[in-house]
């Protein structure tokens, strides 16, 4: 097997800013609620027209040009969301004609916001086996297209991003160390959108009852977040060998502030080794670890040799982990 990590990190985001007293105008929630309540304090909204694939491309490309990589050495995508341009082709084929990258194996992987983990597993296994000499893995999400902009409970949650990340060969002992991911899908109706799939089609009924967004039981993902995190961090540390003490950059799902400091205070693992941006960006879902990374690397937070613990949650019900040690080929270092 041949040692394999994350080569190069990019990220994008839309330009709008959708801020809580904007929402204050749209829903009857305050600034106060939201910020004690979530940790948001602003979030970034697609333009119309702007689809997974614009922001996916964008990300991917500052990826590529971070690992010093040409898209001819890339033979495999994987592009985790929920909310690709179309149900089918899948993004991951028009980021291969936009990025111009010949022939790569792509295809699209929806596990909420636990996919960018899921993605990075499947593409470390690939490029470590041999089977693949370099991918790209991108999360990206635009979950305004499917939040309920009268529902206050979920539309002050979310917001729009794509991350993207390299993943190739790396020197030995570094790069993915281990990864640990799980499903519970007693809990899909958790978190789901009722209609537009397979099981119920959209209909004038199922649009006049807005089944075509987003429905959550917060209190019970709430729940299920904070154990996870925990179990899949502690999991995923024991297959690498090490424990939250050796951990440099703890890169949580940024969905809630108190859900990071719950996991954070069960695992010991104190502030300056977190990475929190769920202030500016809300929950992004698939983009978000990726997103949080990538400020992380410019921000000079991660150097050659740091142990990096990603952990994610999500739809389905789906958690995630892995656990890495950064080979620093990256152009921030
Ligand atoms: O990526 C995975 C996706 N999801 C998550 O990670 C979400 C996990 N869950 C959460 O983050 C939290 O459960 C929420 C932030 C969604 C909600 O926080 P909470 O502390 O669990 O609040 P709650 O749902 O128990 O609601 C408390 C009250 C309710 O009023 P009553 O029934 O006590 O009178 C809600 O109606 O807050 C009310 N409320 C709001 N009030 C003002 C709910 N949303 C709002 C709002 N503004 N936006």
């Amino acid at each position: 097997m041949k040692s394999t990590g994350i080569l190069g990190v990019g990220h994008a985001v839309p330009e709008r800013k959708l801020t809580n007293a904007d929402l204050e105008k749209m829903v009857d929630t305050s600034d106060e609620w939201i910020t004690t309540r979530t940790g948001i304090k602003e979030r970034r909204i697609a333009d119309p027209g702007i689809a997974a694939s614009d922001l996916a491309a964008a990300a991917a490309q500052e990826a590529l040009e971070r690992a010093r990589m040409s898209p001819s050495e890339i033979d495999l995508i994987i592009v985790a969301t929920v909310t690709g341009d179309y149900v089918f082709p899948s993004t991951a084929c028009l980021v291969q004609d936009r990025l111009g990258i010949p022939n790569a194996a792509a295809y699209d992987l929806a596990a909420g916001c636990s996919g960018f983990v899921y993605a990075l597993d499947q593409a470390w296994h690939g490029v470590r086996s041999g089977a693949y000499g370099a991918a790209l893995v991108i999360g990206v999400d635009v979950l305004s297209r499917i939040t309920d902009w009268q529902d206050r409970s979920t539309c002050v949650l979310f917001g729009d991003g794509a991350g993207a990340v390299v993943v190739g060969p790396v020197r030995d002992g570094f790069g993915v160390l281990a990864t640990y991911l799980g499903s519970d899908g007693s809990g899909a109706s958790k978190l789901y959108i009722p209609a537009g799939g397979s099981r119920q089609p959209l209909t004038p009924e199922t649009l006049t009852a807005r089944e075509q967004y987003i429905r959550m039981c917060g209190n019970d993902v709430f729940k299920f977040a904070v154990r996870v995190m925990e179990d899949a961090t502690l999991e995923v540390l024991r297959r690498a060998g090490l424990t939250s003490g050796d951990v440099n950059l703890f890169v949580p799902h940024q969905a809630n502030i108190r859900i990071i400091d719950a996991a954070a205070r069960r695992l010991g693992i104190d502030w300056d080794r977190i990475v929190v941006n769920v202030d500016r960006y809300g929950n992004t879902s698939a983009a978000s670890i990726p997103l949080a990374l990538s400020e992380a690397l410019q921000a000079g937070r991660i150097k050659a040799g740091d142990y990096i613990v990603c952990v994610g949650f999500g739809a389905g019900l789906t958690w995630g982990a892995a656990a890495m040690r950064w080979d620093g080929r990256e152009a921030y270092r």
